[in-house]
């Protein structure tokens, strides 16, 4: 609560945090804004310019090196007739001799970097962590959720993240599988800063493919294989029509490169059975769906048992055969009312450079057969979420291939007069896995890539006998492990950038990977264990010593440097909100990593000179570091493993 912030800060000697109104602060959930505010507050009585103008100008450093926060004089944009190295060096004669929370500044140019006291990160942010636990990091049980003296408001935001959405009977190849790592990040994000998340997977089970699936399995359907290995085996019942299909799919390429009619051709044999399969599904031919049904049942069991392997779930397994006729008929409708539906060549189209849209082409919506499109149901199925959900905002997480696509659907809606819808959606794209099967072999299920990661674990942990022994489950170890070697993989850059799949790399305790972090981990946790301590005692401790961390903040950078980017976290949660890039969090726990396994050896818990309170201020450091990295690894949906 704002009192007992306020009791803190009195500890150290501070006033109450300035009351100032307009300010986009959260004190109560980063405890970099406590420093925000009181910065505004000094700076704003100093030169005489407005609060909320200098908490606007301040800014965030790239390295702690740097300071904690760094304020442009420029920007303040001072009519005083001085040159801004000048104004800037007269705020540094100015700013108090000491403060409880700041060190005196030293211009640098026209820049003001501004450093924390060592002793208000131990007895403030400390605390701070301890308090907020889980939550640190979040807008999560903050009591009022954004600026202290604005009314509480309960209306939470709802947004709708729509990620991984496989095609059924076909490969869960690599975009599936980032969409499915990044889209779990984004939902954890958005519920951590208190959003109402709707989680959908847009299941690819509908269209022409279903019907030569349904050809398929008329010839090499097997039940027995089907109750044994579901998904496998409609892969294998899909793979199998799909080579007998090709030369007629090739023979109509050809037809229709060399300008002939490809009418004929696809009149007969597998075309023929195929599309008359897909026009029953779409007549709604009882028997035609009920095979459909079953197969997209079983499909969804497995999904649901392998995502429950990553900790996901999701709140509703959508796909486009269940965006609604009406709606389609509406979009159509709509289409032709604002003039943008055309015929071409028997099909109905969208000439988006006709209407505005240099770069868009043309995209056909219904085709010459009268069946609906991928595009026609996505638009479609906008409108059914904006009934079924009202919607605040809707992201799809898709790869790059899709950029120009998401776009088209974008400005169709537009066409049809919903530019406040479009509005409201956003396309999260990335990058290509280089040679995801190639590397893994035979790779073509989500549980092949989690299984081949796992088991490429176990074998490096193997490798190491001593240990080995050691561990109690080590098949649990394996599986989490694994799949944090994957998942980290995965995030390590920035979304739009391709990344070689490397399981070696990826597998190792070293280097900036998932098993390095978990690593990190448990070994935060093991410090504890050895000490015979347990939380309780650190919260006692601290409640009774708040003064028990000084001597190290005092002397030794290492530990300072620890606090100042404890401090940052929900500053990057913050960041990440707005770039929803996984990358920005995961960058910032291996630095966190980096800094802690440079304060091992400074700063010793068992056998700390200085005796018990000594040791147990610094366990309740580790501790609070531990919690940090964990609300780090948990918001990037890895599961921390407890001992090493
Ligand atoms: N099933 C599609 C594919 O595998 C991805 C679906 C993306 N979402 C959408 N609303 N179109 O390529």
């Amino acid at each position: 609560t704002l009192d007992g912030l306020n009791a803190l800060l009195s500890q150290l000697g501070a006033d109450p945090i300035p009351k100032i109104s307009g300010l986009a602060a959260h004190p109560l959930s980063r405890p970099i804004d406590i420093y925000r505010v009181y910065l505004a507050d000094i700076v704003a009585r100093l030169i005489g310019c407005e609060a909320p103008l200098v908490y606007e100008s301040l800014q965030s450093p790239t390295s702690t090196a740097n300071g904690d926060l760094v304020l442009p004089v420029p920007r303040l944009r001072l009519k005083d007739g001085k040159k801004p190295a000048d104004q800037c060096s007269n705020l540094e004669a100015a700013f108090p001799e000491s403060h409880p929370l700041f060190r005196k500044p030293k211009a640098t140019g026209i820049h003001l970097p501004l450093y924390f006291s060592p002793l208000s990160l131990s007895r403030l942010v400390l605390p701070y962590i301890f308090q907020r636990q889980q939550a640190y990091g979040s807008n999560l049980d903050t009591g009022l959720r954004n600026d202290p003296t604005a009314p509480a408001t309960t209306d939470r935001k709802k947004v709708i993240i729509e990620f991984s959405s496989p095609n059924i009977a076909k490969e869960f190849h690599a975009g599936h599988l980032r969409s499915t790592i990044i889209g779990a990040f984004v939902s954890n994000l958005y519920q951590s800063m208190d959003w109402d998340v709707v989680k959908i997977n847009y299941l690819g089970d509908w269209g022409k493919q279903f019907g030569l699936l349904a050809v398929g399995w008329q010839r090499f359907g097997s039940e027995d294989e089907l109750a044994r290995q579901p998904l496998k085996h409609l892969l294998d019942v899909y793979a199998r029509i799909n080579a007998a299909f090709k030369p007629e799919q090739e023979a109509s390429k050809r037809a229709r490169d060399e300008g002939r009619d490809t009418a004929e051709i696809e009149s007969q044999g597998l075309f023929a059975e195929r599309n008359a399969f897909f026009r029953r599904m779409e007549d709604g031919d009882a028997e035609a769906l009920a095979l459909w049904s079953r197969f997209r049942d079983i499909s969804i069991d497995r999904y649901v048992a392998t995502y429950a392997r990553l900790n996901i779930g999701f709140d509703e397994y959508s796909g486009e055969s269940q965006v609604k006729t009406e709606t389609i008929k509406r979009v159509e409708a709509l289409l032709q009312e604002n003039g943008v539906y055309t015929e071409h060549n028997g099909s109905w189209a969208i000439d988006f450079e006709k209407h505005g849209s240099k770069g868009l082409g043309l995209a056909v919506v219904r085709g010459r057969t009268g069946t609906t499109t991928y595009l026609l149901r996505d638009v479609a199925a906008v409108l059914d979420r904006e009934a079924k959900y009202a919607f605040d905002k809707m992201i799809y997480v898709v790869s790059t291939e899709q950029d120009l696509y998401f776009r088209r659907v974008f400005r169709t809606l537009e066409l049809i007069g919903r530019a406040d819808l479009a509005s409201r959606l956003q396309h999260v794209n990335f990058g290509k896995v280089v040679s995801l099967s190639s590397r893994l072999g035979t790779v073509q299920l989500l549980s092949d890539i989690l299984d081949q990661s796992r088991d490429a674990l176990h074998e490096v942990m193997r490798r190491n006998t001593v240990k080995y022994a050691q561990v109690a489950d080590p098949d649990a170890v394996a599986e989490a492990v694994g799949i944090s070697a994957v998942m980290v993989q995965d995030m390590s850059g920035k979304r739009i950038n391709n990344y070689p799949f490397d399981i070696s790399r990826m597998t190792s305790f070293e280097g900036d990977t998932g098993p390095y972090l978990q690593y990190c981990h448990a070994r935060l946790n093991s410090i504890l264990r050895k000490a015979g301590l347990t939380r309780d005692d650190l919260v006692d401790h601290l409640s009774q010593h708040p003064d028990g961390l000084d001597a190290d903040v005092l002397s030794k950078q290492h530990c300072v440097d620890l606090l100042r980017l404890m401090a940052q976290y929900p500053d990057v949660t913050a960041t990440a909100l707005r770039n929803l890039e996984p990358s920005t969090v995961l960058t910032y726990l291996f630095r966190l990593t980096h800094q802690l396994s440079s304060c091992y050896d400074v700063l010793q818990v068992v056998g700390a000179e200085g005796g018990r309170d000594v040791m147990l201020a610094r366990a309740a450091l580790y501790e609070g570091a531990r919690q940090v990295l964990e609300n780090g690894m948990r918001l990037l949906g890895l599961s921390p493993v407890e001992s090493k």
